[in-house]
């Protein structure tokens, strides 16, 4: 599908307000969210779906009354910001108690502001547009007399994007205080459950692997409560029809902008309709609204396509890389690292730092990243964490003096922090016990040997920031790696008042979000990359602060084909660090070729974890030939469009094959992979897609081409034969018998 709409929009017509209807359109050619004030003033969806012609009354897209229970919502069955109590039993997206401990509201239509741009949302990361012209903003304020409540419901349309941002801001306009027990960012009211519910989960080290189930009669739920996204879930769900594909038909993916607990769940009700409803998790979240006070929900993200899940993930893929990240690295091409952690872990001096980024220096890798370790007494992990001055005993010369030996070198030089945690045994605790989270009288559960530090408090934010600018001002750092190994556990902050705690959470992560803010602001050229022990908090809150992510700790070729796959639904190759690690792998022990290993790690922001100067020479050889390659290739492997083409997750799992497409199709990098060789094997086609299938494509197979697939496939091959009939994996049954396992091939296709 092409993104980029054939004729420009202007803003005027992004957003339509037919006042005769009392109809809002958002419209931009690839999809259309029309919203309806009904007769007593709620507000409510139409459609959300494909794209509908401006200009026209969609009344008649009314659902009919739902449940049988005649009630004062009267018709009005389809909502944006359903409350409880009055007839409408499905989940809610706003609940807030009022002092007479009833949460019943009537939110009635006041009035609305359409704007050009996007505005940003205070405290909270975002998506933006750059110019007025490229975006335009609904505002609707609906009402609770009795209460005094006002939220307004905030809607982006893109323009050449087939997106929809929501957040909602709530405010108490009336004279006794309000309590928020529940504030979704965003609630989808569909007309249908005839959709299979797309999700991405998993562990440490087997992040995101996507899951499928089909939609039944009442709730189905993925959520956090860990005070961050999570291994387990990723805040990002898709709705498919069953028959939809990679390639074709009906997608919508919702994906939230937010880094700390949260919810997305659809509920099917009995009479057929879908609501689906994602944002902070209102398990473990509870928000005062004393009169004249404001809040503001994170933001959702609604991408609909009727070209498959492709297009679906290349919508996201666009937004994500050029209207979430943001900041000098959201358009450059991002280095080629070195990172000692696997290949040292916590056992290593300057010389042996130095040595390492020697031999990386000749191999062609341009950045050298300092892992955990480096600071207090830090010898394993049961120390130190929060004592942010460097380990003289390791580092003589400092940060400073190993930072100048690598960048004289001719590397770049990056560094591991860990900043929301402390280690029990550290000079910070000793001075701070109260700023580790924690229930006076309760012991604290320990993770890792380690304790989080509450970022809901200034103090820890403005002292975090303090000692981190000193460290990060210490020596030329062109790169941060921003770590967090644990879930929080015992949650209460001693600055809350007891009827307060339930902001904690939320709390929290808004500390995490100002400290990114302040030190990304104070060293805007440094490239921050966000971790959490792996893909822990992979999601689209943190990438608006650090334009890529750690993906995951498992660097095992096999096991990437998965998590990445899975990441690719939402996240672009841009944000996706890969690295190629030692063998047998450290964390299943499986042995896969080096030339597989890069294979699959080509795809993302690339780099090695490993100690290199135990390699051979012959390996030295190959990595030297896969840097070249990377490099030559970096433009289309980090920013160009990713195309699925066969996974990990379907059939037998046993090949998978992807594609990064530069964005003018004159350049193709297509990964195959085959996870077990098997005897004779039959022969195989990948087709191709978003090439221009009139152009002419020279194929060359790296890393060898004088095999059977060589001499298939390495020829002029015209686009519409790529797509139609696909690269011929048609491999000589002598041949295969010495491939082994976990065997790949890349092609690079140039036009000519
Ligand atoms: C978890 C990260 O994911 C690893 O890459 C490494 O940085 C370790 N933490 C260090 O403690």
């Amino acid at each position: 599908m092409e993104l980029v709409a054939d004729r420009v929009w202007p803003v005027v017509s992004l957003i339509e307000w037919r006042e005769a209807d009392r109809q809002f359109h958002l419209a931009n050619g690839r999809l259309s969210y029309v919203l309806a004030i009904h007769d007593n003033g709620a507000l409510g969806p139409l459609h959300v779906g494909g794209p509908l012609a401006t200009g026209r009354s969609y009344r008649h897209l009314i659902p009919r009354p739902f449940a049988g229970f005649s009630n004062r919502l009267g018709d009005a069955v389809a909502l944006d910001c359903p409350t409880p109590g009055s007839g409408d039993y499905r989940v809610p997206g706003l609940v807030v108690e009022q002092p007479d401990g009833s949460t019943v509201l009537e939110l009635a239509y006041r009035g609305h502001r359409i704007v050009a741009g996007k505005p940003p949302i205070a405290g909270l990361p975002a998506t933006y547009a750059e110019t007025d012209d490229e975006a335009g903003t609904l505002e609707v304020d609906l009402a609770d007399a009795r209460s005094g409540l006002v939220v307004t419901l905030s809607y982006t349309i893109f323009r050449d994007i087939a997106a929809i941002a929501r957040s909602a801001g709530i405010r108490n306009d009336g004279s006794e205080p309000l309590r928020l027990t529940t504030a979704m960012s965003l609630v989808l009211d569909l007309p249908g459950a005839d959709w299979d519910l797309v999700h991405l989960g998993g562990s440490w080290a087997r992040e995101n692997h996507v899951r499928t189930r089909r939609l039944e009669l009442g709730r189905q739920s993925i959520s956090s409560s860990r005070g961050s996204s999570s291994h387990v879930h990723n805040p990002f769900v898709a709705l498919r029809r069953t028959s939809t594909t990679e390639e074709h038909g009906e997608a919508i993916g919702v994906a939230l902008v937010y880094s700390g607990n949260f919810l997305a769940e659809v509920e099917v009700e009995s009479f057929g309709s879908a609501r689906l409803r994602i944002g902070i998790d209102p398990e473990t979240f509870a928000w005062d609204l004393p009169p004249g006070a404001g809040f503001a929900t994170p933001e959702a993200v609604v991408v609909h396509t009727t070209d498959g899940l492709g297009a679906m993930s290349d919508a996201f893929h666009r937004l994500f890389r050029e209207r979430l990240a943001r900041g000098v690295w959201r358009d450059r091409p991002r280095p080629i690292l070195v990172n000692n952690w696997e290949g040292t872990y916590f056992d290593f001096d300057e010389e042996r730092l130095v040595a390492i980024a020697t031999v990386a220096r000749d191999l062609g890798i341009e950045l050298f990243v300092l892992d955990d370790g480096w600071f207090g007494k830090r010898d394993d992990d049961t120390t130190s964490l929060g004592d942010w001055f460097v380990d003289r005993r390791k580092l003589p010369g400092g940060i400073d003096g190993l930072a100048r030996r690598i960048t004289e070198l001719g590397l770049a030089f990056g560094i591991w922090i860990e900043p929301e945690m402390v280690s029990e045994r550290s000079e910070l605790f000793a001075a701070h016990p109260d700023w580790a989270i924690g229930i006076p009288g309760r012991p604290r559960t320990e993770g890792r040997q380690q304790l989080v530090l509450d970022m809901s408090r200034p103090e820890v934010v403005d002292y975090l920031e303090r000692v981190l600018a000193d460290v990060l001002g210490s020596g030329p750092i062109s790169y941060v790696k921003w770590d967090m190994n644990r879930w929080i556990t015992e949650p209460w902050s001693a600055t809350l008042p007891a009827d307060r705690q339930g902001e904690f959470f939320h709390r929290s992560i808004l500390g995490v979000y100002e400290l990114y803010r302040r030190l990304t602001t104070r060293f805007p050229d440094i490239l921050f990359e966000s971790c959490a022990g792996g893909g822990g908090r992979f999601d689209a809150g943190m990438l608006a602060f650090a334009p890529q992510a750690w993906t995951s700790d498992d660097t095992d070729a096999v096991e990437r084909l998965k998590i990445q796959w899975g990441t690719s639904l939402a996240y672009p190759l841009s944000s996706m660090g890969a690295h190629v690690s030692a063998v047998p792998n450290h964390q299943v022990g499986r042995i896969t070729p080096l030339a597989t290993r890069a294979a699959v790690a080509f795809f993302g922001v690339f780099g090695y974890e490993l100690d290199t100067t135990a390699l051979t020479d012959a390996e030295r050889a190959e990595i030297r030939d896969q840097v070249a390659f990377y490099r030559e290739h970096r433009d289309v492997l980090q920013y160009g469009r990713f195309v699925r083409l066969r996974g990990p997750f379907e059939g037998d799992g046993n090949t998978t094959a992807w594609m990064a497409v530069a964005e003018d199709r004159s350049r193709a990098v297509v990964g195959f992979y085959r996870v077990l060789n098997r005897p004779a094997p039959a022969p195989d086609r990948i087709r191709l897609r978003d090439l221009d299938r009139e152009r002419d494509y020279r194929v060359t197979v790296w890393p060898v081409a004088d095999d059977t697939i060589g001499r298939a496939n390495a020829r002029v091959r015209r686009g519409d034969d790529l797509e139609t009939v696909g690269l011929l994996i048609d491999v000589d049954r002598h041949e295969a018998a010495g491939q082994g396992d976990f065997w790949s091939r890349l092609f690079v296709l140039e036009a000519v």
